[in-house]
């Protein structure tokens, strides 16, 4: 039995959850101190997990002393997430875990929660980790996750490098602006949509939104009066990761440089520019995402950021989430089964040939009335073994096997031969015992039975669906 208890997320988990994350954003702070306090990073996600843990599926790890060991929750049911399907995401402080043992945490939690998230239709998964938690990326990776974007926080400011001839920085405000623009954004799409990136060409927000959005700047460049490239920042850090986000932090949402202007030192003035704009505005940290797949781009921003936040991406196969098991029938395909075999069987009531035969009576239920071979044991307790039969506390369903143990003496061999029926409407069983008869399933283990062998015990029922698994059609 594991050592840790993986239950629903509770109110009162809330606290201890926060320290366990703070105890991992601290050392990712260690290595990356441009990142703000943990008391500001308390205020801002303590609130944001008790709405998240309180509106969809979300889990604790209980360990010895009732302590908790890790917690994990997903937006789930995410519309077109990376993809055409739904998705979940867990943000990068909606899951955390602490001690030596936090990987095998990781590994119960998630086994625990991503099962509710496929069967609800979540083709496509993503966590953001934080970036210097290598052992857990490591564990993620396994997992058929791999990296998509990367958030970073400026640590270096750009130093001033020499003059570039005939460069011009200005902040987009002319109709000219606007056009140029609205042409290098959609050249960048198009670079981003090639490989190795292969983004999907989403739809443009709007240009008058982006245009009139006080919380928005957008420097032109601009070589010898051609245009050469653009940075954009936004006052709000939308997009980017909360941990470096936050109302005073700015986010950069865009940059391109037409390839002819490219290496020159034009994308570090405009990081210049922007970052100079930000010491004016009093903001305390500039943030920034990226494609990990955009190798240029990578190089360019970890040249003055550093990375805090790596979002990885699974994409579950389809076949998989819609549950459709290509081995057995479809359900409406083993109900017409079913039928025609208690139809079979039925028109064989009273007939004695089956005595002590009760497995091959079932048996040529279901093969002469479909035309089908299974595969089963050589008796009736040979199949209950081989098929698992269970399920004792709920009445067997119709076309369902229906077994008991019984020990007796056929062709001279005492020892547990066991009993099966076919299981017709209403709970009641069609089946060979002395003759072909139908009796209740409660029933069957009150039947008389031979002198010098044991009593008829229920054993439970096996699906057909898990009967006719390996058939073959004649
Ligand atoms: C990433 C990108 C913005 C960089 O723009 P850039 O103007 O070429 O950047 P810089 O010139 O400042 O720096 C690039 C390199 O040129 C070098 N450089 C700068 N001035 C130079 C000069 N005068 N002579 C030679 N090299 C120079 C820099 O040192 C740097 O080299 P390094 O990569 O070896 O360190 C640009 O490649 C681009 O637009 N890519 C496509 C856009 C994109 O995908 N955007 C996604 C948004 S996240």
């Amino acid at each position: 039995m594991s050592e840790y208890q993986i239950t629903s997320f509770r109110p009162e988990h809330l606290v201890p959850a926060i320290q366990l994350f703070i105890a991992n954003y601290e050392k990712e702070r260690n290595k990356v101190p441009a990142l703000a306090s943990s008391a500001e990073i308390v205020e801002r996600i303590q609130p944001r997990l008790a709405e998240l843990t309180a509106k969809f599926p979300a889990c604790v790890a209980i360990g010895n002393n009732n302590t908790v060991c890790g917690y994990m929750a997903g937006i789930s049911g995410l519309k077109n997430f990376r993809g055409p399907h739904d998705g979940v995401y867990i943000l990068e402080w909606a899951h955390a875990s602490g001690g030596t043992d936090r990987i095998n945490v990781y590994a119960l939690m998630y086994e625990y929660l991503a099962e509710s998230w496929v069967t609800a239709g979540n083709h496509v998964q993503a966590i953001s980790i934080l970036a210097h938690d290598g052992e857990l990326q490591d564990y993620w990776f396994r997992q058929g996750f791999g990296m998509e974007v990367i958030d970073a926080v400026l640590c270096s400011k750009p130093s001033r490098g020499p003059e570039i001839p005939g460069l011009e920085i200005i902040p987009a405000h002319r109709p000219k602006d606007v056009a140029a623009w609205i042409q290098m954004r959609h050249e960048l799409q198009q670079s981003l949509s090639a490989a190795p990136v292969l983004l999907s060409i989403l739809k443009a927000p709007d240009v008058e939104s982006v245009m009139d959005d006080p919380r928005q700047q957008i420097l032109m460049a601009y070589c010898h009066g051609y245009p050469a490239g653009y940075m954009m920042a936004r006052m709000d850090a939308d997009g980017v990761a909360a941990i470096i986000g936050g109302p005073t932090t700015f986010s950069i949402n865009g940059v391109y440089l037409r390839p002819q202007f490219r290496n020159r030192g034009i994308a570090a003035a405009l990081l210049r520019r922007i970052v100079e704009w930000g010491e004016q505005q009093g903001v305390p940290r500039i943030g920034v995402d990226f494609e990990s797949a955009n190798r240029p781009v990578c190089r360019f921003w970890q040249k003055h950021f550093s990375p805090v936040c790596h979002s990885c991406v699974r994409h579950v196969d389809a076949r998989r989430v819609s549950q459709e098991d290509p081995n057995v029938p479809p359900p409406e395909e083993i109900k017409e089964i079913a039928g025609r075999a208690c139809r079979w069987a039925e028109q064989r009531l009273g007939q004695t040939g089956y005595r002590g035969q009760c497995l091959a009576f079932v048996e040529d239920a279901l093969e002469q009335a479909n035309q089908l071979e299974l595969f089963g044991g050589d008796t009736a307790a040979e199949s209950a073994d081989i098929y698992e039969a269970g399920n004792i506390n709920a009445p067997p369903p119709e076309g369902s096997l229906v077994f008991y143990d019984w020990e007796g003496l056929l062709n001279g061999e005492l020892r547990n031969w066991g009993h099966v029926g076919l299981s017709l409407a209403d709970g009641n069983v069609i089946h060979a015992w002395d003759k072909v008869r139908i009796d209740a399933f409660s029933n069957i283990v009150n039947l008389s039975v031979p002198p010098g062998s044991g009593p008829l015990r229920y054993r439970g029922w096996v699906p057909l669906q898990r009967v006719l698994l390996g058939m073959q059609r004649r």
